[in-house]
């Protein structure tokens, strides 16, 4: 059973919001919500600022937007205090996989929104996070990307962790959901990998990946999946 995340108050660079931090592993994790800021927002870079002007859905706005400070705090308690936080840029592989640039150095950040909730990862190495909330779910869906041995015996809550559990490490490996949900077999203690996620995990050296939950709200799973040990793979 992972942490309960505790928010408090955060505010700093022409925001104010809700946030939690902790750390998993060699990772720094925040999560944001009821976040508020004026736009131009201070704490994107003008390259940043374009990018959100260009969002129109309010919903996708307001989760990228809280994605992105998510990614900057995580960032700045990971490898850059003291940096002005529109000085740390989120940007995005071709794959759409996040990193964060910050000063000519670059790093792993990983990030994920559900209900109202945005969160991010940000470490030395490969990872990945998701955040997702229980509901009901039509019975094709457990069907189609749970194997028989993953469902065994889960309750609704734990079958959604399982899910957030994949697409975090999906994430990690910089697939998404590119690549089949069978793909990652996560019955057993040690992931059993096959298909695109086997090659891409052979690609990146074999890192060992470790699990580790939280919870980010009632009705709300929160996985976060980081490399156990530096690789020399970037
Ligand atoms: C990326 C993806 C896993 C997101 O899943 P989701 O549950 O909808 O959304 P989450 O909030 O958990 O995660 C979204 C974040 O994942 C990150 N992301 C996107 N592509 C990624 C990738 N290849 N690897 C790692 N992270 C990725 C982004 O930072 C994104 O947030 P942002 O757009 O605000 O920057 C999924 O949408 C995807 O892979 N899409 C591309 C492939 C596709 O469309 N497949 C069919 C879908 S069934």
């Amino acid at each position: 059973m992972g942490a309960r995340a505790v928010f408090a108050a955060a505010d700093g660079e022409g925001f104010s919001a809700a946030a939690a931090r902790f750390r998993a592993g060699p990772c720094s994790v925040v999560l944001v919500k009821d976040l508020s800021a004026p736009s131009p927002a201070p704490f994107l870079s003008p390259v940043e600022q374009a990018a959100c002007d260009a969002l129109k859905i309010p919903k996708r706005k307001a989760e990228w937007l809280g994605g992105r400070l998510a990614a900057k705090l995580a960032g700045a308690g990971a490898f850059f205090p003291e940096v002005p936080l529109r000085e740390i840029e989120v940007r995005r592989e071709l794959t759409g996989s996040p990193f964060l640039a910050c000063r000519g150095e670059r790093s792993h950040v990983s990030i994920s929104h559900s209900a109202g909730v945005c969160g991010a990862a940000a470490g030395p190495d490969f990872l990945g996070l998701d955040i997702e909330e229980t509901a009901p779910r039509h019975p094709g869906w457990y069907r189609d990307y749970f194997s028989p041995a993953e469902r065994e015996g889960k309750d609704e809550a734990a079958m959604t962790g399982l899910w957030a559990a994949k697409e975090a490490l999906f994430k990690a490996l910089g697939l998404g959901l590119s690549c089949d949900t069978l793909d990652a077999d996560l019955s057993g203690p040690e992931p059993v990998l096959r298909g695109k996620a086997l090659a891409r995990w052979d690609e990146l050296g074999r890192p060992a990946f470790v699990l580790e939950s939280f919870h980010p709200a009632p009705g709300l799973e929160g996985r976060v999946v980081f490399a156990k040990e530096r690789s020399n793979k970037r």
